[in-house]
């Protein structure tokens, strides 16, 4: 996820696009450039690092005037974050400039091309390879939106792209696939964004663009069409937020957006990483066939969400792989002198990459010889930096102190590990893999549906505004979700909940159980083993003694219906993937209550977005 902007009009280029760029920067702050076009040349400057580094360089070394720009704030995905890899890419002569917010799937094989036809990139970016692709079309005679159509049904994966061509100044060129992109329409200037924070101070007036679409843009106007050259027109709106809403694209609190936008998060975390028959490619894991076939033991670490997401990889890698798998809070592991081999896989699961205590975790692993894989969000930062590989979780920024987005990236990029692991050692047929590898690949649409219930969940959240304990239970793989709705509701609404495998009730907990009490529980699919009916017998047990059902189960469940005082319905998932679709409502429930009870959704009391003290 990545912030970029484009201008063509009367004023400074170099103002709009710095401005549109601070106002995107929450997209990402890995490095940040711009390109403008002045008298038949671009002029780019490109900086790793947040904005000011930016700012800072073209303070000193200033860009000439210009009134056609382009920027992009980068949230690295391929390669490194550094001054080279920074957007804008330019073409073989520099004639043309390009940032991008996307990846590129195909990039490989179309940079292969390039460079057996004599083109020197030199970045590690997928986004380079088409700058070149671009620039060889216009130098061959196209103009740059016919060049830009052209390009874009040779990629694959998902892309904005905004490019701007020296020799035609005036004209800013934008397509999209699958990564968001808006107009802004002015008087005698017009605008693209990633959102409408980037042009929001100049116009409100704004226009959609679908999918597989080029836009052109010049002072006089917009045109739209397809990538086939086919004209359309775009859906103009008018935006009615003002600037800090912007930001967070209409909704209050950036978690909320998170919350939103986990559809498509768990879409990029899929991305590129199977084929279309439902193989796994997980080049990044870097271990060759022999060493993942030689590991006998995995141990995860993490904390708070990351060690909930680690619990649910545990029964699916345990399942799918038959490797003993731990988890172990990586406060706890190092000092518990743990057995640790040249075998043990250590898996570190971190959004922010920057935990201290999951970093002293891995470095313990490393110096006891176990080879330490990196599950994190954070493309660059010290955890991965310090594995021996890493799978990124392609979440985007996670602006919102509690963590969402990376909860279901990284339940994602678990799936994607243990179905490998499979994959690699023979554990499971291709068709079981390929069919569960379909079944992720439908959650996209399935988490449409659970946020389309959402104002149900905030019905349900202004029923118990009043609450002072609020209870979680579920089992197995529903048994980390218990406990993952229990901490966002603490951390947000600063409430006493605690999530509880049901099995465990009751050897205590039940005691706590009184009239009126609110109790979330999580039901299991129907399935060969009798986790379900077992459950509806605990929650048959908490309901003669007075708690208030709150049950999740999936959509054709009646068995369970007559025993929920209040039911929200999950789509039909295996067990083992139900903690994407039964977390979601948790989620939307503790920030809703947060809200009500006027706390900062965003910045609960006491907390850190990423604790870097043990
Ligand atoms: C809860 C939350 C925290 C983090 C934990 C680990 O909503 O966000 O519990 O999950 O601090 O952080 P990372 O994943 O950055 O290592």
């Amino acid at each position: 996820m990545c912030g970029i902007v484009g201008y063509v009009g009367p004023k400074q280029a170099q103002d709009v696009v710095i401005e549109g760029l601070r106002r995107l920067e929450y997209r990402g702050y890995d490095s940040a450039g711009i390109a403008l076009v002045n008298d038949g040349a671009i002029a780019s400057d490109k900086r790793a690092g947040k904005l000011a580094n930016l700012e800072k360089a073209i303070d000193e070394s200033p860009l000439p005037a210009a009134t056609t720009g382009i920027g992009h704030t980068r949230w690295a995905t391929h390669g490194a974050p550094n001054d080279r890899n920074a957007h804008p890419h330019l073409g073989a002569t520099g004639r043309v400039a390009l940032v991008h917010n996307g990846i590129v799937e195909n990039f490989a094989r179309l940079r292969a091309e390039l460079e057996a036809a004599g083109h020197e990139l030199v970045s590690d970016t997928d986004t380079e390879v088409v700058a070149h692709l671009l620039e060889a079309d216009v130098v061959a005679g196209a103009d740059l939106t016919t060049a830009m159509q052209q390009v874009c049904q040779r990629l694959e994966g998902a892309f904005t792209l905004v490019a701007t061509d020296a020799a035609d100044p005036g004209r800013v060129v934008a397509a999209r696939r699958n990564s968001p992109l808006v107009v802004g329409i002015g008087e005698g200037e017009n605008f693209v964004g990633s959102d409408v924070a980037a042009f929001i101070e100049h116009t409100r007036e704004a226009m959609e663009v679908d999918q597989d679409q080029v836009v052109t843009i010049t002072p006089e106007g917009v045109s739209v069409a397809g990538f086939d050259g086919t004209p359309t027109e775009g859906t103009r709106y008018h935006v009615d937020w003002d600037l800090s809403a912007a930001e967070k694209d209409g909704y209050d609190w950036f978690m909320r957006k998170e919350i939103f936008e986990q559809p498509r998060a768990v879409a990029d975390a899929l991305l590129g990483r199977h084929t279309a028959s439902g193989q796994l490619q997980l080049d990044e894991v870097r271990l060759s066939d022999q060493e993942l076939r030689d590991i006998d033991k995995i141990i995860i670490v993490g904390c708070g969400t990351a060690a909930y997401a680690a619990l649910v990889a545990k029964y699916a890698i345990e399942h799918w792989c038959r490797i003993p798998c731990e988890v172990e809070l990586s406060h706890e592991f190092r000092y518990r002198d743990p057995i640790l081999t040249r075998n043990t896989l250590v898996v570190a699961m971190s959004q922010s990459g920057e935990t201290a205590d999951t970093l002293m975790a891995l470095r313990h692993a490393r110096t006891q010889g176990s080879k330490v894989l990196a599950i994190c969000n954070t493309n660059g930062s010290t955890i991965p930096r310090e594995s021996d590989a890493v799978i990124y979780t392609h979440a985007g920024p996670e602006i919102g102190v509690a963590s969402t987005k990376g909860f279901l990236t990284q339940l994602v990029a678990c799936y994607l590990l243990g179905l490998y692991l499979a994959q690699v050692r023979g554990t499971k047929f291709g068709d079981e893999i390929t069919s569960v590898v379909h079944e992720i690949a439908a959650m996209p649409a399935h988490l449409e549906r659970v946020l389309a219930g959402a104002d149900d969940i905030y019905a349900l959240a202004r029923d118990f505004v009043d609450a002072r304990t609020v209870l979680f239970l579920g089992r197995h793989a529903g048994y980390p979700v218990a406990l993952e709705g229990a901490l966002k509701l603490k951390e947000l609404a600063y409430l006493h909940a605690e999530g509880f495998a049901a099995g465990e009730l009751k050897h205590g907990p039940i005691a706590l159980i009184e009239e009126g009490l609110p109790v979330f529980c999580v039901v299991p699919p129907r399935g060969r083993d009798q986790l379900h009916d077992k459950m509806v017998s605990a929650i048959q047990e908490i309901r003669a003694r007075g708690a208030h059902t709150i049950v999740l189960a999936e959509e054709d469940d009646d068995e369970v219906a007559p025993y929920a005082d209040r039911l929200i319905r999950l789509p039909k998932v295996p067990t083992l993937l139900q903690p994407v679709v039964a977390t979601v409502p948790l989620q939307l429930f503790a920030c809703e209550l947060a809200t009500l009870l006027g706390h900062d959704v965003d910045q609960p009391r006491n907390l850190a977005k990423s604790v870097t003290v043990e």
